[in-house]
């Protein structure tokens, strides 16, 4: 069987680090024999200058037909005064939810190497490696009702924090069973002090730990989660929690490795399918300089590999490519440190492909 690996460029610095990933897809297909099949397609700013919309209809047609969806990232300052049906993000948005990816995996690995990236003190940070399971299809992102009214000249806007126990069920196992492959600890984080969709978020975490008696589960309110991860960061294994508060806790779990250029991520639906794109977003101040790291996109492939396709070892296989060059000392701007070589997008892309090659 061949697999159909659809990759969506985007905008910004999409385009450059998306190039670099397919070059480690077709080495594999090429040294390695992975049976895929490639092809391309529009989202966000770039499919709306061409086809008028951030998710055109064909776009989404072959994101079905899929096995794997690779993006590289949108948005960008030229679609910002759009309307926000039109705006980038929504093509993004609009994507998670036809294709219910509703868990996020979003790892933060600190490669041994890049320690010194970190802005936090080497001792608060080594040996971090925890994964957040951020729920990514409910909540207050798609919650109803929404919008903005005016009465007697007052205008308000509001949005909607829902969750039902099924949604709250199967991002729950989702955390539960990575744990499994992982730490075997679980903390879910809520704000159940305040807010009663958190007060059942709670009761059905609660419930499910009971399935699994090997994982330890434990709860935290959000805020404090966000002091506790710069506070000790290495205490967590497995964070899950609701999609807002999973978009913040992940960009500040990001920056603890220093290297938001290094972290892939995996959004999932419930038979395996995904999409997997770099946790930066197009970056436009460097956009079309050949300087972006290209590692996160590079790392999304292996993530995808071990995901969707069910091929561990060759995703095993670029993480130790991606692993090697580092130890080669190579490093893009955004991780140089003294005692390290500058290269460009490129060369950090191919001297990932030839150490895969090498094994
Ligand atoms: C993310 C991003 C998106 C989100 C934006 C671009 C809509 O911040 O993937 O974390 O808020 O989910
Ligand atoms: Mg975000």
């Amino acid at each position: 069987m061949t697999y159909k690996i659809l990759i969506l460029p985007g905008d910004g610095i999409g385009p450059e680090i998306v190039a670099e990933a397919g070059k480690a897809i077709e080495a594999l297909r090429a040294d390695f024999g992975l049976a895929v099949e490639i092809e391309e397609a529009a989202i966000g700013g770039a499919a709306y200058e061409g086809a008028g919309h951030p998710l055109p209809e064909s776009t989404l047609r072959l994101a079905r037909a899929a096995d794997a969806v690779l993006l590289g990232a949108v948005g960008g300052p030229r679609w910002e005064g759009l309307a926000r049906d039109l705006r980038p993000e929504r093509g993004l948005l609009g994507l998670r939810a036809a294709l219910g990816l509703f868990a996020n995996l979003r790892p933060a690995l600190l490669y041994p190497q890049l320690a010194e990236a970190s802005t936090l003190r080497r001792e608060v940070v080594a040996g971090l490696d925890l994964m957040i399971v951020r729920e990514l299809t409910g909540g207050i992102y798609f919650g109803a009702p929404r919008g903005v009214r005016e009465e007697d000249g007052v205008r308000s806007a509001f949005n909607t924090m829902g969750y039902t126990e099924p949604e709250i069920e199967r991002i729950g196992r989702v955390a539960f069973e990575t744990a499994r492959r992982r730490g075997h600890r679980v903390c879910s984080v809520d704000k159940a002090n305040v807010l009663e969709v958190s007060e059942l978020w709670r009761e059905v975490m609660t419930g499910l730990a009971g399935e699994y008696p090997d994982v330890t589960l434990t709860h935290l309110y959000v805020d404090n989660a966000a002091m506790q991860l710069v506070r000790a960061p290495t205490q967590f294994d497995v964070i899950v929690t609701g999609n807002l508060f999973g978009d913040i806790l992940s960009d500040q779990a990001a920056m603890l490795t220093g290297s938001i250029g290094m972290l892939p991520s995996a959004s999932l639906d419930a038979h395996g399918k995904g999409m997997y794109e770099p946790i930066h977003g197009s970056a436009p101040d460097i956009a079309g300089r050949g300087v972006a790291n290209p590692l996160a996109t590079i790392l999304s492939v292996a993530m995808l590999l071990r995901h969707s396709l069910g091929e561990p070892e060759a995703a095993v296989r670029v993480e130790r490519a991606v692993s090697r060059v580092l130890d080669q000392g190579l490093r893009t701007p955004d991780i140089e440190a003294p005692g390290t070589r500058r290269v460009g997008t490129r060369e950090m892309g191919e001297a990932v492909v030839a150490a895969l090659r090498a094994g």
